[in-house]
């Protein structure tokens, strides 16, 4: 866990939100049901917070799913949200670190690491989950991306001052998929609302309502909240969230 962050402060603004990055169900959707059919295996939804990919995942995939979170609250409430869309027997939730995950038994179809990715790193990842795929196993990742060659100073700035991230353009995450050993099945840009609806509007309000009687760390969380905000409303033409489908290619024998 990142030791520079007030976890208090942060779940004081982040519990019970709809979700945890920018991110829609119709978005899920969409990408779920562009994916070609998927090799025997199980379905990883990595980093899946309250969980509401995961559900979608369940539903249009008519598959088990296996729900994976550091952060025990969230898989809670999503076990209580499978039990009452009648889920409950294709979604099985693990506390357990990303960053250590052992084999499956019968090998992994498809990593859905849905606004997660960018904690260990894009390349990171990829290096990281891939030997979990079996042959023709599908990543499916959605992550930060500049949809410009010339990012403004300012928001180039705020990603790699403020949030510590190099951002790179879509076109240069593919290559770099491709040199991790993935085939690039297709990219999709979330639209702004799926950043508004059901991730900034519940936050700044949220925020709002918090502001009047935080201290000092609670504070410091809420300034970088409506700092992130602020910054995709000046700037959120040059990146945006992006969805990679990826597909391992397989080892040269
Ligand atoms: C930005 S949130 C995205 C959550 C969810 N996929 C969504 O889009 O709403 C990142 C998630 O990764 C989880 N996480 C952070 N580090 C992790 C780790 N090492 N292993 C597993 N999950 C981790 C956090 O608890 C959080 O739920």
């Amino acid at each position: 866990m990142d030791d520079t962050i007030d976890w208090d402060a942060f779940f004081t603004l982040h519990h019970d939100l709809p979700r945890e990055g920018p991110g829609s169900d119709a978005m899920t959707e969409t990408v779920a049901r562009s994916l070609p059919p998927l090799p025997p295996g199980a379905i990883l939804d990595l980093g899946c917070g309250p969980g509401r990919q995961t559900l979608v995942l369940a539903r249009v995939l008519k598959h088990s799913v296996v729900a994976i979170d550091s952060h025990r609250p969230y898989l809670e409430r999503l076990a209580m949200a499978a039990d009452a869309a009648g889920l409950s027997t294709l979604i099985e939730t693990r506390q357990q670190s990303f960053f250590n995950l052992a084999h499956e038994p019968e090998g992994v179809a498809l990593i859905w690491a849905e606004g997660c990715i960018y904690i260990p790193g894009f390349v990171e990842g990829l290096r990281m989950w891939r030997p979990l795929l079996v042959p023709g196993g599908l990543l499916v990742a959605s992550d930060v991306a500049w949809l410009t060659k010339t990012p403004p100073d300012e928001a180039r700035a705020y990603w790699e001052e403020d949030e510590g991230i190099q951002l790179l353009t879509v076109k240069k995450k593919s290559r770099r998929a491709v040199a991790e050993g993935f085939e690039v099945l297709g990219t999709h840009i979330l639209p702004r609302e799926a950043w508004w609806d059901d991730y900034f509007n519940p936050l700044a309000e949220r925020s709002a309502a918090l502001r009047a009687n935080a201290g000092p760390a609670l504070t410091r969380v809420l300034d970088a909240n409506d700092r992130e905000i602020n910054i995709w409303r000046r700037f959120g033409d040059s990146y945006g969230y992006v969805f990679h489908v990826l597909r391992k290619v397989d080892d040269a024998v």
